[in-house]
């Protein structure tokens, strides 16, 4: 969409979060929040995204390095109103429309971008802002309208009279508006003497006082949750995997309890497979179909599980692939190990990956049999067929041919009794 251009607001340091790191650099999903909201907008269509940062500016930018994200600079934390202004001057000559919003309101959705984009244009609106009615209205923005429903001004919670304290309808921090006109009005915003800010939210009255014609798009109150402190954060990871788990949930994937389990949004899940209770899945994970996973496991990113796999209590498994029907129930860790099908992993088994420099593959063959308690140094094949007796260490580079059994410290082909008697006599 080339007549829109986002502004996003970000130079707050996010002080309710007592926190070194810029508040929109905090973590949400497997992103950040200010990453949730550039993929957003893009998602909506706008290609062109400017953001304002100010604390630790540079920290910002470097995270979004090559990301075609254009930076302005704050230098004094003076308000919303005086970050939007900064965001405008290198857009004067601009003539379509700016989209502007709070860099801590990830959850906004694509769609409701487009629906306030929309709204807009069509409506032919000097200003459309997003707004949704809520249970518990504190610490936002309250949206004052007169008799007749039509918007007079947005009041701060600070600010707000009892009266209007009490109005559920809240200002999201998500306005669009016609550049050329923001630009005439934007200098009228004078300091809250309060705060001795410049609120971005008092443009209304002004567009209002000078009869323009300002209009609201509601959205869901899930999509609102600004987040200004660690509580806020944390409802908003909820809010996320709930929407995951739902969705995958409706697609035929069992969640026996969605209030412990955590899905990354990224992560694909085939139908009819089961997640179990306290089971974290991470961003890069694609399970396959007819699977059982948990109570208490962990995929990590780069796990990928064919049909019918089975991980039970507490096994981790991170950039390693297992085939159909194999079998990881108790107490193991598979690192950079692709498994075949057909497999059973002991219980304790775990894959030395690492050696304190590098990382090493393990390949595990169909139908192999790793025993209680084995480690598997990697890099090390053990072959179709094969099997690792409980307990044994298998030595990196000392690959098990197929349908060989090996066990003991370091793991030795098992020499059958009666052989080695013949070998004793000879
Ligand atoms: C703001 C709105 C409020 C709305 C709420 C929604 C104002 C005055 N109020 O309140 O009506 O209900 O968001 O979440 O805008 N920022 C800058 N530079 C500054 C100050 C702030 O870039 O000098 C950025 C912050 O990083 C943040 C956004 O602007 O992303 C909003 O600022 P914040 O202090 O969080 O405002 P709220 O009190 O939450
Ligand atoms: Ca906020």
């Amino acid at each position: 969409m080339k007549d829109v251009k986002a502004v996003i607001l970000a130079a707050g340091q996010g002080t309710r979060m007592k926190t070194e790191i810029p508040k929109v650099l905090h973590q949400v999903g497997s992103g950040t929040v200010l990453g949730e909201i550039i993929t957003s907008l893009k998602k909506a269509g706008i290609e062109d995204i400017i953001a304002v940062v100010g604390y630790k500016a540079e920290l910002v930018k470097n995270s979004f390095a090559g990301k075609n994200i254009r930076f302005v600079e704050q230098q004094e934390l003076l308000g919303s109103g005086d970050a939007s202004k900064i965001a405008l001057k290198g857009l004067e000559d601009f003539t379509g429309e700016i989209l502007i919003t709070c860099g801590d309101t990830p959850l906004i959705t694509p769609e409701t971008y487009i629906r306030l984009m929309r709204k807009h244009k069509y409506e032919n609106a000097s200003c459309t802002f997003l707004t949704c009615v809520t249970q518990d209205p504190s610490s936002y923005g309250r949206i004052v309208r007169d008799g007749w429903g039509d918007i007079l001004k947005i009041v701060e919670e600070g600010d707000a009279t009892d009266e209007e304290k009490n109005i559920h309808e809240i200002n999201v921090g998500t306005y669009i508006f016609h550049r050329q006109e923001i630009g005439k009005y934007i200098d009228g915003i004078k300091k809250n003497d309060r705060k001795k800010e410049f609120y971005l939210t008092d443009i209304v009255d002004i567009y209002v006082r000078n009869g323009r014609k300002i209009l609201t798009e509601s959205c869901s109150p899930d999509e609102v949750i600004g987040i200004n402190s660690r509580k806020d954060l944390s409802m908003v990871n909820k809010v996320l995997n709930r929407n995951t788990i739902e969705r995958l949930m409706e697609s035929g994937v069992g969640i026996i309890d969605p209030d412990t389990t955590y899905i990354n949004k990224e992560a694909v899940v085939d139908k009819d497979t089961t997640i179990y209770p306290c089971t974290v899945i991470e961003e890069d994970v694609v399970i396959g179909p007819d699977c059982r996973v948990g109570p208490f496991a962990r995929l990590r990113p780069g796990t990928r599980l064919a049909k019918g796999v089975e991980i039970g209590n507490f096994v981790e498994t991170c950039r390693s692939e297992i085939g159909e029907n194999t079998k990881v129930k108790h107490h193991a860790y598979l690192g950079d190990t692709i498994v075949g099908s057909n497999v059973n992993i002991g219980a304790g088994a775990i894959t030395a990956n690492y050696d304190g420099k590098e990382k090493y593959r393990t390949v595990i063959k169909d139908n192999a049999f790793i025993g209680v308690g084995v480690t598997l140094i990697a890099p090390v094949t053990v072959g179709k067929g094969a099997s690792v007796g409980a307990g044994s260490v298998v030595p990196k580079n000392k690959d098990v041919p197929d349908g060989v059994t090996v066990v003991g410290i370091p793991a030795k082909p098992l020499v059958k009794e009666t052989e080695q008697k013949e070998g004793e006599q000879r």
